[in-house]
């Protein structure tokens, strides 16, 4: 993503993200999948919950976060799941309570779990243990390169439960994340 900020104002943004690589993996994917006698034809669904004030992305501090909405981020998971034979089901919260519900009815419902826990990353035992309880393989995901700022956002309630973490590429952190979920659940199947 290309983006420059004017007065913490977004002025101008364009995606330099391509399809192009996201079709090469794809080609690899099938390719070694078939290789290997993989099930091609198995759909994973993915629950994406993103956490608190990234509703307000595009608007909220464009110089860390982007220019990209929360809209466009889902969009784009929505068209990359389509390529990757998943789908995607969306979620927004301001509140813990209604994310760690999210997370209990996702068993026996989704396959994975993406997820951006926003500011409750660094605070919640209780996204924590809903995570623990369900064992949905999980993705963490962070648009801002979260070692790189402020010391209380270097630690992360969520990344020891999770099966791994992709932090500091913007919007992109998204797509890389459900990239690296649907390899992880079609190697596990
Ligand atoms: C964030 C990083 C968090 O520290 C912050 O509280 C957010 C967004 C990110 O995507 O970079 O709300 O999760």
């Amino acid at each position: 993503m290309i983006l420059r900020v004017a007065n913490g104002h977004c002025v101008a943004c364009s995606d330099s993200g391509s399809n192009r690589t996201l079709a090469t993996t794809q080609w690899f994917r099938l390719y070694t999948s078939s290789a290997l006698g993989k099930d091609l034809n198995r759909l994973y669904s993915v629950l994406v919950l993103h956490g608190p004030n990234l509703n307000l992305l595009g608007k909220r501090e464009p110089e860390i976060y982007g220019c990209t909405t929360l809209q466009d981020i889902n969009q784009q998971l929505e068209q990359d799941a389509t390529l990757l034979k998943a789908t995607v089901t969306v979620l927004q919260s301001n509140h813990e309570g209604v994310l760690v519900d999210a997370i209990h009815q996702a068993q026996g419902q989704h396959d994975g779990l993406l997820i951006n826990a926003g500011a409750y990353t660094h605070t919640s035992v209780a996204l924590h243990d809903a995570i623990a309880a369900v064992s949905i393989p999980t993705v963490e995901v962070h648009l801002s390169n979260i070692y790189r700022r402020e010391t209380f956002r270097h630690h992360s309630y969520i990344a020891p439960i999770a099966i791994g973490q992709i932090s500091g590429f913007g919007a992109d952190s998204y797509r890389l994340g459900l990239q690296a979920l649907i390899q992880y659940l079609q190697r596990a199947s």
